[in-house]
């Protein structure tokens, strides 16, 4: 037991120490006897993609040991390929499991992966990307693509060869929780990644001058002298990748001594820091040259070293760093036997020539040596992102019409990669959304109040699409829209008034459907203009009559029969009695029977259920409401009226068949049947007061509605329980509308005096 305990003790010091991992120590105990100890580390902020996988368990590189899951969760778009076989693992045992396969992104000219590790803002990551082309198109043609981390380049990706390894690393502080790697098209080729690793870094090393407002791209990272490993290493707690380096004019030393790596922060692994390497020459310098393309680049060096000799009572190991002649450290330094010291300048290096000299002090006997050294290159944080407001409002935007488009990433930025459809103001020290093109994406449903926020906006293209029901207000509250396209859709009602006063000022372009562009009367009107629902009730309902265009378009439509129906807005249907048939599998489920026909089950392709009222056709116009009249003339009227009206309280309309054989109208299906008979059934016992409310209350807005929100108003003429429908959710929707009439604005002189509605709910007298 003693030994259990201390053994639990000394892993949880490990533990303290190591503030990225957790160990767990599973122990079961028998006897007083420890049975079985085992330790799991788990890695907190730690992620390890395999990009081009479907989703499935983990998979376990067999070099590495390290666990890959599939990149689905992190990606919407591209298209998952394996590498050729002769690149695969088949020819080649030791390649890396993520390079076996890619996703590649034809289309979009930037497509980003959004990764969203625990805890992520404001801590320092190194993120590492991992590319093989391997022929996995078949077309033998090296692409070459730049990738960005967030809205700031990172590198551009080139190979030499289809089996060419390509690892780009980066170390970033993260600015939010998500952290977008963004590939994009230069129009050198399909870009196509194969793995992304996100190691969470100690927020107190690998520092510059600038802070967090730099990346450092790796350049080079060496493990200088003795090598025998492939240069990744398990116990190395950031997974840094480390490539053997050593010239001939150096020769290698090594050491099995314990070394403590914890002291600096930067943790270089055992196999690293126990061996260095010394100049064959005694007493000249270590040295490094490289050349820089980009004469503005910054550089930063970061160098280990650890004494591995031991060393005699007169020897001493004393050493300076210069770059280009200057010292890079103020003061000589000596090795420390005992831990790893890690030093870096504090400037950065800039120029073309760069020449980094290890070199002995003149008071030392031994030459200098160098264990290990990284250097990087930082890349300023100079793009903005797009104001926080607008990516909620067009993320909102994207995910209530699921746009359909390569949206990823930030929407404006970087400056030339907007999101497809969308033109920002550049301003700082965010971007905002100036131009928003939806033309003819598809998109359904109302217009989202997400509009609203995107202040900015100047340009808002929405034509040929689904969208329905009114025209809001709030576009008007938009104050820097000059360009607004909303043709070819399905709004009902006219364009508010606001709207309509920014067109008549000449300050907004505005395209629309003839039929929601209202009539100068309409428009003067609409505040003042009353609702002429006359309610008597020491009378029978004198209701006004005007317009009998329904009899009108009727009759005219009579004539003209033998050609195609009216033009339905897209998404309604007009349906043949031969697809009626078909959709009702031959009438074969009755639902129930309405005033003026009887209901069947049916199902639309989609697998969408819907009610089919068949009406038969008949000329004779009998009393309304006596249950087995059809009428041709109300069919109509419904019908009409369906079209204009949409409301989530009002039963939504499919469509219509009205040819020779018969009529019918298709609504959706309401699960629950109508108010009446679930009143009237068991079910009902079930249904609370607040239910009821509700139930009482969607009628009623429904109603209100019909009466202030449609134009003309509507008055249904026979509202009852039977035609008050309830949808799964016990939602209430109106339907029946076979006597309801509509009142023109201008006009009501005409007097109708017909009474209508079923007897029982209609006033007595
Ligand atoms: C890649 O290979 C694996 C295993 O051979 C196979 O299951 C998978 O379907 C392949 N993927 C593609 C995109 O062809
Ligand atoms: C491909 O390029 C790499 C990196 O330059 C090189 O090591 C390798 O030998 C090349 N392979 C072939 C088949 O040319
Ligand atoms: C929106 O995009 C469509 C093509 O997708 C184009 O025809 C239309 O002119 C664009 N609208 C604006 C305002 O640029």
């Amino acid at each position: 037991m003693d030994t259990a305990e201390s053994m639990v003790e000394s892993l949880s010091n490990i533990s303290d120490r190591c503030s990225q991992v957790s160990v767990v120590v599973v122990s079961v105990v028998t006897n007083h006897k420890l049975s079985s100890l085992s330790i799991i580390s788990v890695h907190r902020g730690r992620k390890s993609i395999d990009c081009g996988v479907p989703t499935q368990g983990l998979d376990k590189d067999r070099v590495t040991g390290i666990f890959y899951a599939s990149d689905d969760s992190s990606i919407t778009t591209g298209v998952n390929f394996n590498v050729s076989e002769e690149y695969g693992y088949s020819t080649n045992l030791f390649l890396p499991y993520v390079l076996g396969d890619v996703r590649a992104f034809p289309q979009g000219s930037r497509n980003c992966y959004s990764l969203k590790p625990s805890k992520a803002k404001d801590n320092l990551y190194l993120i590492r990307a991992s590319f093989m082309y391997g022929n996995y198109d078949g077309k033998n043609a090296l692409p070459e693509f730049d990738l960005y981390l967030n809205v700031n380049f990172w590198s551009t990706v080139k190979f030499k060869n289809a089996s060419d390894q390509v690892y780009k690393e980066i170390l970033s502080f993260a600015t939010s929780d998500t952290t977008y790697v963004c590939l994009v098209n230069k129009g050198k080729g399909t870009p196509f990644i194969s793995g992304l690793e996100l190691r969470p870094v100690n927020n107190t090393i690998y520092g510059t001058e600038y802070g967090r407002n730099v990346s450092l791209v790796l350049y080079q990272r060496w493990d200088i002298g003795y090598l025998n490993g492939t240069g990744r290493y398990q116990n190395d707690i950031y997974d840094r990748i480390w490539s053997p380096y050593t010239p001939v004019s150096w020769i290698s030393t090594k050491t099995t001594e314990y070394l403590d790596i914890f002291q600096s922060g930067y943790r270089p692994p055992d196999e690293v820091i126990k061996t260095a390497a010394s100049p064959k020459s005694g007493d000249g310098p270590l040295e490094l040259v490289w050349t820089s393309e980009d004469p503005n680049a910054r550089f930063y060096a970061f160098l280990y070293f650890a004494e591995l000799e031991k060393l005699e009572k007169n020897d001493s190991r004393k050493i300076n760093i210069l770059w280009n002649g200057s010292p890079v450290s103020e003061n000589s330094f000596i090795p420390s036997s005992k831990y790893s010291m890690t030093f870096s300048n504090s400037k950065a290096f800039t120029g073309k020539d760069h020449l980094i000299s290890v070199q002995k002090t003149e008071d030392s006997t031994l030459p200098p040596i160098l264990n290990a050294i990284e250097i990087f290159t930082a890349y300023s944080l100079d793009e903005f992102f797009t104001a926080i407001k607008d990516v909620n409002a067009i993320e909102s935007i994207k995910a209530t019409y699921k746009v359909n488009k390569i949206w990823s990433g930030d929407p404006c930025s970087p400056r030339l990669f907007p999101w497809e459809g969308i033109e920002c103001v550049y301003s700082n020290p965010n971007y905002q959304i100036k131009s928003l093109n939806l033309s003819s994406s598809g998109i359904q449903g109302p217009i989202a109040s997400a509009f609203r926020n995107l202040t900015l906006l100047e340009s808002l293209d929405l034509s040929n699409n689904d969208l329905q029901q009114n025209v809001p207000e709030f576009l008007a509250d938009l104050k820097h829209l000059k360009f607004l396209n909303l043709k070819g859709n399905n709004f009902t009602g006219f364009i508010p008034k606001s709207l309509m006063k920014k067109l008549k000022d000449g300050v907004l372009a505005l395209s629309v459907d003839d039929q929601n562009l209202c009539n100068s009367s309409s428009c003067q009107d609409k505040n003042n203009m009353v609702v002429p629902i006359v309610v008597a009730t020491s009378v029978i309902f004198l209701l006004v009559v005007l317009v009998i265009i329904w009899i009108i378009l009727r009759q005219r439509k009579r004539g003209a029969n033998s050609g195609p129906g009216p033009l339905l807005p897209t998404g309604k249907r007009r349906f043949t009695y031969n697809e009626v048939s078909s959709i009702t599998k031959n009438f074969n489920k009755v639902i129930g029977k309405g005033a003026f026909g009887i209901v069947y089950l049916g199902s639309l392709e989609d697998g969408t259920e819907i009610a089919v009222k068949m009406i038969k056709d008949s000329s004779s116009t009998r009393p309304q409401g006596s249950s087995s009249s059809p009428a041709p003339k109300e069919f109509q009227v419904e019908a009409e009226l369906l079209l204009t009206v949409h409301h989530r309280n009002i039963a939504s309309f499919v469509g219509y068949c009205d040819d020779d054989r018969s009529m019918a109208l298709i609504y959706e299906y309401m699960a629950n049947g109508n108010l009446q008979d679930y009143l009237s059934s068991e079910k009902a016992e079930d249904l609370s007061w607040e239910r009821r409310l509700h139930i009482a209350i969607d009628s009623a807005q429904g109603l209100e509605y019909l009466h202030n929100g449609c134009m003309p108003p509507i008055v249904h003429r026979d509202v009852k329980t039977a035609n008050i429908l309830l949808n799964d959710n016990l939602e209430a929707k109106i339907a029946d509308f076979g006597v309801s009439k509509v009142f023109p604005e201008d006009d009501i002189s005409p007097v109708e005096t017909v009474v209508m509605g079923t007897p029982g709910y209609i006033d007595p007298e």
